[in-house]
């Protein structure tokens, strides 16, 4: 692939974004072009426009990827661009490659040049066929973007569009084995939100409110005298009236347009902002609702479940999570969207990719995420904590660094290995796929197993636990009720017994036997010294949650242990007491143990921590704290305080499966189970899917004692329904509606 392109680039300040481009003519008339098609990638990220069209609606291309193994290199169908004569040029600017990448002024490049590599190959009706590739014999110029930073923002000076200014181009030596074709779907521009609000704050500048915490830019009209200067700062939440940019640490989140004195249209769609509020200053007339807006920027994914009930407080929690999840799937599934990280922090997708996957098809996604998992922990010899490893790379900061420097495996992020696959293969239940990413579960076990303490239990090395528990305090989030062995041990086996599953599927039955031995043993280990009678070491809901959900317990003790946790939860006033390990598991291990009404009473509460607190307070995402937003409406004082963080919303799988009914009988929902579980608090709950084998649908509705089940199965597939009376029948293909009683 791209054997004889060669990778381009022209010297400019770092900040700039650069054109290069070429002409040619068609060795054949236009009419007998039967393809054209062009090949793509950059170090940095890079726009093509063809004749001066763009030739496809991605933006960021070629996304972020493990850039030292793995370039993903795009392809576009550009027949409908190319005319006799075609002038093509790209915008490249330095993305993910080159610029601040990492927390605490980590400032990760991973290099000092950008430079972009590309193939038009057009085929012509005789057979012939026409090859341009990039070389030194490309032309290139200034771009009107002098700076471009995906954490401070783009800067664009619009006269500069108007003149050329050209530059020299060199060729850089790179890579080539790194190249692969593109897997994940491209980044692209989805709808455009109009201001909701629009106030002046202060001489000359404005408060714009879109209304909804979103991921993109602004996209912005001006007239006005050239040379003028417009600011735009981006913040997810107000304090006091005004941007709180606190939570963005050290990304300046800062767009600056610097007018050409005629009609100007500004988009900077080399950078992206998490926010709701913008403040723009410099606008050279009174700012109108149609001067701007909002665009929504992620990866291009199909929208796959709905869920509906009557509770409109937790219908706003689905749309929060997402948004979340749109704002967080900007190629990488990262953290946060806002601040200077946006990191595809691994223990947060482990927890959310059984949700992700309700919401939207995000297979290729997160099978492309996967295959540089797999490359990253292959050569950290651990799962790193993000993926891609920017802790691998090297950094003037030491305490950054330090994070890379072997701390080793830990539950849950680690874990992602395991979990993200189970999820996708639940969803999808795509074998090939399945099989691609065995190695990485492979290795990540292996590497736990060795640093086992002699009991079998994992409780040595750094843990995260569970992370973010709502009463640490705010500046230490490590600091759990839950014992870290017990989250680890759990944790590891839930893997084992998944990577067993995995091997047997994939026909590896020494394998699965090693893996079923690792978490049998893991198991007694866990009973033999975590498991007093009846109560769970640190006598923590996360651990009550993650033993009962997990399967660690034999069924008399899970009993009491759901009681244990039941009570623990009543206690607690409904109100949550579990950080990211245990807050996706506490619902589940709640109605898994005969406590159906205490996990709607935590769904339902609205007091601080729980779900529906951030919902109470206006939040349009899931926070990445319960309490990001105090309730006197200023902002917890922690460091880490992000507005747009799927973590906390991963309660969005047990609504699908419990609440809404829709499990899938078999990986990939070749057959179905179809098994509501109303609760009190809700009077009718309604699911969809678009699974692989069609439309699915589940939900149910209350009147008295009787409750009606509603499902709709797909054509060719059969559905084992089990009614909330627990009575058990199948549906074949069509709608059906079903009745029951219950007291
Ligand atoms: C991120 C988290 C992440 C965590 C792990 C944070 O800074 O935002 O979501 O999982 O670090 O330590």
């Amino acid at each position: 692939m791209l054997e004889q392109a060669r990778m381009i680039t022209a010297n400019a300040k770092r900040g700039e974004a650069i054109v290069l481009g070429t002409t040619l003519l068609l060795e054949r008339p236009r009419s007998e072009v039967v393809t054209a098609r062009l090949l793509a990638t950059a170090h940095g990220v890079y726009e093509v426009r063809i004749g001066g069209t763009p030739v496809s609606d991605a933006v960021l291309a070629p996304g972020w990827t493990s850039y030292q193994w793995r370039l993903a290199v795009q392809e576009y169908d550009v027949a409908r661009f190319v005319d006799d004569g075609v002038a093509i040029e790209v915008l490249l600017g330095n993305g993910w490659w080159r610029g601040h990448l990492g927390f605490g002024g980590a400032g990760i490049d991973y290099g000092d040049a950008i430079g972009f590599v590309g193939e038009l190959k057009v085929t012509y009706a005789d057979g012939s066929v026409q090859v341009i590739n990039t070389t030194r014999d490309w032309a290139a110029r200034r771009s009107d973007t002098v700076e471009n930073d995906l954490y401070d923002g783009q800067r664009i000076r619009a006269r500069r569009r108007l003149a050329t200014h050209p530059l020299s181009v060199r060729e850089l030596e790179f890579d080539r084995s790194t190249l692969v074709h593109a897997i994940k779907p491209p980044v692209i521009r989805h709808e455009a939100i109009r201001p909701k609000k629009i106030e002046t704050t202060a001489p000359g500048a404005t408060l714009v409110d879109f209304g909804q915490n979103l991921v993109g830019w602004v996209r912005l009209r001006a007239r006005g005298p050239s040379g003028k200067k417009i600011v735009v700062r981006h913040a997810e939440v107000l304090e006091h009236g005004a941007l709180a940019t606190r939570p963005l640490r050290g990304a300046r989140a800062t767009d600056t347009f610097v007018l050409s004195g005629g009609d100007d249209v500004f988009e900077p769609t080399m950078t992206f902002h998490g926010f709701r509020y913008v403040e723009v200053s410099g606008y050279p007339s009174a700012l109108g609702a149609d001067d701007l807006e909002a665009v929504v920027v992620h990866s291009a994914m199909d929208r796959t479940g709905t869920f509906r009930c009557s509770s409109e407080k937790v219908n706003r929690l689905i749309d929060n999570a997402v948004w979340s999840q749109r704002g967080n799937f900007l190629d990488v599934p990262t953290d946060c969207p806002q601040r200077d990280e946006r990191l595809g922090w691994t223990g947060d997708l482990a927890v959310f990719a059984p949700s992700a996957a309700f919401q939207f098809d995000v297979s290729d996604l997160l099978h492309g995420w996967l295959l540089d998992l797999a490359e990253e922990t292959r050569h950290a010899g651990y799962v790193p904590y993000v993926i891609p490893n920017l802790f691998g790379l090297p950094t003037r900061r030491r305490s950054f660094k330090r994070i890379g420097q072997a701390m080793g495996p830990t539950a849950v992020w680690g874990d992602a290995a395991v979990w993200v696959p189970e999820a996708l293969w639940h969803a999808y239940g795509n074998r090939d796929r399945l099989a691609d990413h065995y190695p990485a579960m492979v290795m990540h076990l292996a590497s736990v197993e060795q640093r086992l303490s002699e009991s079998g239990l994992w409780d040595t090395g750094f843990q995260f636990g569970d992370w973010l528990d709502p009463t640490a305090p705010p500046d230490k989030p490590l600091s759990s009720k839950a014992d870290r062995g017990v989250v680890a041990t759990a944790c590891l086996y839930r893997s084992a017994s998944f990577a067993a599953a995995a091997a047997a599927e994939l026909h590896r039955p020494d394998d699965a036997r090693r893996w079923r031995a690792l978490a049998d043993r893991t198991r007694a280990a866990f009973v033999e010294h975590y498991v007093d009678g009846h109560r769970i070491r640190s006598d923590a809901p996360t651990a009550y949650a993650l033993a009962i959900h997990f399967g660690l317990l034999d069924d008399d003790v899970r009993r009491s242990a759901g009681d244990r946790l039941a009570q623990l939860v009543a206690e607690n006033g409904y109100r949550v007491a579990t950080g990211f390990a245990g807050t996706p598991y506490v619902t589940w291990a709640l109605s898994e143990t005969d406590h159906v009404d205490a996990a709607y009473r935590m769904l339902l509460q609205e007091a601080n921590p729980s779900w529906l607190y951030a919902v109470t307070m206006g939040a349009t995402t899931i926070w990445e704290r319960w309490d990001s937003m105090l309730p006197d409406g200023t902002i917890n004082p922690g460091e880490m305080t992000s507005f747009n963080h799927y973590a906390l919303g991963a309660v969005v799988d047990w609504l699908y499966k419990v609440v809404a009914g829709i499990n899938p009988a078999t990986p990939g929902y070749e057959r179905l189970r179809l098994q509501p579980v109303p609760g009190p608090g809700l009077t009718w709950a309604h699911g969809t899917l678009e699974t692989r084998h069609g439309h699915v649908e589940c939900g149910w509705r209350r009147e008295g004692h009787l409750i009606e089940v509603t499902t709709v199965v797909p054509e060719g597939v059969q559905a084992d329904v089990v009614l909330p009376d627990g009575s058990r029948t199948t549906a074949d293909e069509g709608a059906h509606v079903f009745r029951c009683t219950v007291m």
